[in-house]
């Protein structure tokens, strides 16, 4: 996080894991990216939500470390990858079902974000979804500064996808579902 909380990068402590998980209704055998995934303590939720069938590609740009957790036996269905997630995200066409950015659209610029959609709309099956969680646009202990962030009608006019539900993940923290129609 930028200030409230030296030394972490992790969201981790201000977010309501369980608001997330019903949000996102995982069922088994689905394909997950976990994009930017930092330490990937949602991966490790993800993994365990999957119940051992299906897949969840935890992405950074700097080398993932998703730490085995006792509590997640489904651990063989991580697949952790180095990749720029706004340039080639190094996955096949039509394989996702559901791609997961949580604190990070309001570190892209402009360019970025394009990019980020351009690797969406490829990755994602027709019925698949986007999920970005990011911080309310106004004064917040924690987070960016208030011009680096998007309110969700923001993100929706930025994102090439249908909107498809927003949820309170937290005190400081929304989600905004996407879904791909065709
Ligand atoms: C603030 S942390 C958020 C981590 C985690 N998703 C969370 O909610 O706690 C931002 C993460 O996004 C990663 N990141 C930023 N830009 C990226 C890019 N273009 N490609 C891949 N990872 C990126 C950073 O390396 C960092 O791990």
């Amino acid at each position: 996080m930028h200030n409230g909380h030296p030394g972490s990068r992790s969201s981790e402590p201000y977010l309501d894991k369980n608001a997330i998980l019903e949000a996102l209704a995982i069922r088994p055998g689905q394909i997950i990216v976990d994009a930017g995934c930092g330490s990937g303590y949602m991966t490790r939720l993800f993994a365990r939500a999957l119940g051992g069938a299906g897949r969840v590609y935890a992405i950074d740009r700097t080398a993932p470390e998703i730490s085995d957790d006792e509590e997640t036996p489904a651990s063989a269905v991580i697949y952790p990858l180095t990749a720029d997630i706004t340039t080639v995200i190094p996955l096949p066409s039509g394989f996702v079902d559901l791609i997961y950015l949580s604190n990070v659209f309001h570190i892209f610029s402009e360019d970025q974000v394009g990019g980020f959609n351009r690797q969406v709309r490829r990755l994602l099956k027709p019925g698949g979804r986007l999920a970005i969680v990011d911080l309310v646009k106004r004064p917040t202990p924690i987070g960016p500064p208030l011009d680096m962030r998007r309110s969700p009608q923001e993100l929706q006019g930025l994102i090439d996808l249908a909107p498809a539900g927003l949820f309170e993940v937290g005190e400081y923290f929304y989600l905004q579902l996407f879904g791909k129609k065709d």
